[in-house]
């Protein structure tokens, strides 16, 4: 029998090597599986999401994937990875939200991925910072007009008392005036179908539609309300100078791109974009002003000193009002640091290392604002409400504090939140200058069960509020 010559077992010896350092470059993150095909972790993930992830770092460490519903979850916890997820190429944003935006709102993938970036650079520049002093006027007349259905006092829920002032001012503004009913039973409907709607809204991408069948009444209710209403959008102008409103100038350009028939999808998608979040920061923002008394006290004191003690009179709010009560907005700002969205993310195209692992393409990059604005060497005392934090960041320059990702980040960051901050602001003063308010329950712990978007209330909290003299 001839012996295997030396060269020849050199040679396996470096190729089995190299085969061994290529695995372990290949080497993916810790993944967590779960049990049941297909489903994976999915039963321990959706129980309560946010705790699932913070149990994984600390058990597994700063990467980790989690397998639900067929889709393969990398969470970046720590500084390398997120500077992947915020910087790399090879990470992207319409490929990760496409899927979702198709089941949602019924946008199929081409196109989606033909209009985004015209469209998103146009909603950026016409409710972005440079344009806002347009929209002061407006959202506070339409606020002043719904404040005067809450009459000289009363007490309600929070939440409730926020949607029933933020819905039609929001609507009105955005989409056309008097687009939002005035008919107490439509009124009451409109309400309806949202909360189905939004409830839903996360759990589409993994349940198939048949088997959500509140949540697909409530979009079908939308989608025909769209497919009436478009054609009067429109037409409709501004009684005052004639200019467009956001969706009117979203329409415009689906239309000249030739994707008319999707107009209502659209219609369906800015209206869930431009409500779902704004609502719960400002009854959260009412909450925490409401029950730290010293910062409600300076507030109180700050708005009478802008625009006087008489809560009867109607107002106006300017830019330079604004500019005067920086502690409103630090308060919204720190709300959202601590009810923030508990994800954002993106989708891998080509393999990624992180730390000593590698992410495959194909996965979604996951990064928890929620999760981040904890981090103590970000943000010093991460669980207590302190609105002074935000005296350092550069507002002015719309820079926010390090760390800060409640509006997401990078080339898509959210669009609307400049004008969120102003309408937030503006419910506040116009809130709090009318009326003496008190909280008449603690205000309520956050849902464990949302992931998407900011954090909701678990339960009820009431507001009592009487006309100052
Ligand atoms: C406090 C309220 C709000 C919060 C916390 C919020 C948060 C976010 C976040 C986290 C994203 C994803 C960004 C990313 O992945 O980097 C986003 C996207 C978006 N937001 Fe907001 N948002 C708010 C209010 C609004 C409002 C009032 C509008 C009004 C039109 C709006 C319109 C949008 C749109 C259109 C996108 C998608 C952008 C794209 O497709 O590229 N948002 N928002």
């Amino acid at each position: 029998m001839e012996l295997i010559s030396p060269t020849v077992i050199i040679i396996l010896g470096i190729l089995a090597l190299l085969l061994f350092l290529q695995r372990k470059n290949l080497r993916g993150p810790p993944f967590i599986r779960g049990w049941i095909p297909w489903i994976g972790a999915g039963f321990e993930f959706g129980k309560a999401p946010l705790e699932f992830i913070e149990k994984a770092r600390i058990k597994y460490g700063p990467i980790f994937t989690v397998f639900v519903m067929g889709t393969r979850m990398t969470f970046v916890t720590e500084e390398e990875g997120i500077n992947v997820f915020l910087k790399s190429k090879e990470v992207n944003f319409e490929l990760a939200v496409q899927n979702p935006i198709y089941c949602t709102a019924s946008i199929p993938k081409n196109t989606f991925l033909a209009l985004h970036e015209k469209l998103y650079v146009m909603i950026k520049g016409k409710i972005g910072s440079v344009n806002l002093y347009q929209l002061t006027g407006p959202v506070t007349e339409e606020l002043y007009e719904q404040l005067e259905n809450l009459g000289t006092h009363g007490t309600m829920e929070l939440n409730s008392l926020v949607r029933q002032l933020l819905f039609p001012v929001t609507v009105n503004t955005l989409f056309q005036k008097g687009f939002f009913p005035t008919n107490e039973r439509k009124i009451r409907e409109f309400h309806q179908h949202f909360q189905a709607y939004d409830e839903g809204f996360e759990h589409r991408s993994h349940i198939p539609e048949c088997l959500l069948r509140h949540w697909s009444k409530s979009k079908k209710w939308f989608l025909a309300l769209f497919e009436k209403n478009i054609p009067y959008i429109k037409t409709y102008r501004s009684a005052k100078d004639n200019s467009n409103t956001l969706i009117q100038t979203v329409l415009d350009i689906i239309e000249m791109e030739g994707y008319e028939e999707r107009s209502p999808n659209y219609g369906l998608l800015l209206l869930w974009a431009s409500l779902s979040n704004v609502v719960p920061v400002t009854f959260w923002t009412l909450g925490f002003v409401l029950s730290h008394p010293s910062v409600h006290r300076t507030i109180v004191e700050d708005i009478s000193s802008v625009f006087g003690t008489a809560g009867k009179d109607k107002m106006k709010v300017s830019e330079d009002d604004l500019k005067k009560l920086p502690l409103i907005k630090w308060c919204i700002l720190e709300t959202l640091r601590l009810r923030a969205p508990g994800i954002i993310t993106r989708k891998v195209m080509k393999p990624i290392k992180i730390l000593n692992y590698t992410v495959p393409s194909g996965d979604l990059l996951m990064l928890s604002p929620f999760w981040l604005h904890r981090n103590p060497k970000l943000f010093p005392e991460p669980e207590v409400f302190k609105p002074e934090r935000w005296e350092k960041a550069n507002l002015e320059k719309h820079a926010f504090l390090d760390g800060f990702m409640a509006f997401g980040s990078g080339k898509f960051q959210c669009p609307g939140r400049w004008f969120a901050l102003l309408e937030i602001q503006i419910c506040i003063i116009l809130i709090l200058y009318k009326y003496d308010c008190s909280l008449l329950d603690p205000l309520p712990k956050q849902s464990p069960l949302h992931l998407l978007g900011v954090q909701q209330p678990e339960g009820q909290c009431r507001i009592e509020f009487k006309q100052r003299k």
